[in-house]
């Protein structure tokens, strides 16, 4: 009896520390600070001259206030939905957007730029923000917070802040097999794909020496699903195309490689590796469990080819309900896929941060 009501009374206590507990576990992350490609842009591209933008109808069309801001989908991205997550807030801001400043980036900003890559000579292809230059921003960043906060706040910021990185696909799309002459002259595919792990790991060395401590490393989505390579694959009857997905495949294992190797290497880190494919791949896989219809063409025009400045405004093709569709233009999900993935990837990866 005694000891029934020991364990009665500890199990209460164990509640009691539980419901403490939960709300400081979210509170613990102060920000979400990220680097990257379109896939989590929130609008940097539109402050510098490029054609790689979405500041335009149809994008944001499902965005609060159904604003154009730059990312590429009808609404949120995938950060936008793990800072909520998190606790943190519903959007992440763009560092270069005017419209926000330091008191909005304590808690939250994005360096990333649409059609970037690790490889400097993917950036060159749209003259978008290279990745080394994300982190020259993400060093300025660092000024004006302590300047915000102070010091001591500043540097406990930086620490417990949870970053980033999702990148990679444009080297191997738009750059490497989309000119014959470039990359693929000088490089075999097994060779760039060390090249490219490797500016990687110096990526992820310097945030850590610039004093990040939790970092998640993004992998490759299954790149051959996406609508404009199932549009290009005449052969194969539209379906996805294989060797692009084992090109991710493969790729995936070396940042996850990469990742166990560092997390031994460099003191202090929480380094996670953030993979996409496989929930992204059930998603296509089985749509109808998701409550979506159409995977193989996007929302937006036709469809097949669109994105950017092709998929705007003036074409009147682009479908009235994008929760059917995985896809929003030919290359990016819908804010729906969006928020699946995020949800995925905190409850299987992110938590470990926390
Ligand atoms: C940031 O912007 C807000 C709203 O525009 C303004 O109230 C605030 O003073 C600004 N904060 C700083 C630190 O500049
Ligand atoms: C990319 O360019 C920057 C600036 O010129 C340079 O510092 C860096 O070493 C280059 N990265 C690679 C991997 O070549």
């Amino acid at each position: 009896m005694a000891t029934h009501t020991n364990i009665m009374i500890w199990f209460l206590v164990a509640q009691v520390v539980l419901l403490v507990m939960v709300p400081r576990i979210e509170a613990k992350v102060p920000a979400v600070i990220v680097f990257g490609d379109s896939s989590v842009d929130a609008g940097n591209n539109n402050f510098i001259p490029t054609v790689a933008r979405s500041n335009f109808q149809p994008y944001g069309r499902d965005f609060a206030g159904g604003r154009a801001t730059g990312r590429f989908s009808n609404g949120r991205i995938a950060t936008d939905f793990i800072a909520q997550r998190l606790g943190i807030k519903p959007t992440i801001p763009a560092y270069l957007d005017p419209a926000y400043n330091i008191s909005d980036f304590a808690t939250g900003v994005t360096f990333a730029s649409a059609g970037t890559g690790y490889d400097n000579a993917t950036s060159d292809v749209l003259s978008v923000i290279p990745l080394w230059k994300e982190l020259d921003y993400f060093q300025d960043y660092q000024k004006i917070l302590k300047a915000y906060l102070g010091e001591k706040q500043a540097s406990q910021t930086i620490t417990e802040a949870v970053y980033i990185i999702s990148v990679g696909t444009n080297d191997f799309l738009e750059n490497y097999y989309a000119s014959p002459g470039g990359r693929q002259s000088q490089f075999t595919i097994t060779q760039y794909q060390n090249l490219l792990a490797g500016i990687a790991e110096s990526f992820v060395k310097k945030l850590h020496g610039l004093g990040a401590r939790k970092i998640s490393l993004g992998g490759l989505p299954p790149m051959g699903c996406m609508p404009l390579e199932r549009t290009t694959n005449m052969i194969g009857q539209h379906n996805c195309v294989e060797r692009y997905n084992n090109l991710a495949l493969e790729f995936n294992g070396k940042l996850s490689n990469l990742v166990v190797k560092l997390n031994k290497q460099l003191p202090g880190v929480n380094l996670v590796f953030s993979n996409p494919y496989y929930a992204f791949m059930h998603i296509i896989l089985n749509p109808a469990l998701y409550g979506f219809e159409v995977t193989e063409l996007a929302c937006c025009a036709t469809g097949m080819f669109e994105m950017g400045y092709a998929c705007g405004r003036t074409n009147p093709f682009t479908c009235p309900n994008a929760e059917k569709y995985v896809f929003w233009d030919a290359f990016h999900p819908t804010e729906k896929t969006n928020h699946i993935i995020a949800d995925y990837i905190v409850k299987k990866v992110l938590y470990k941060l926390l």
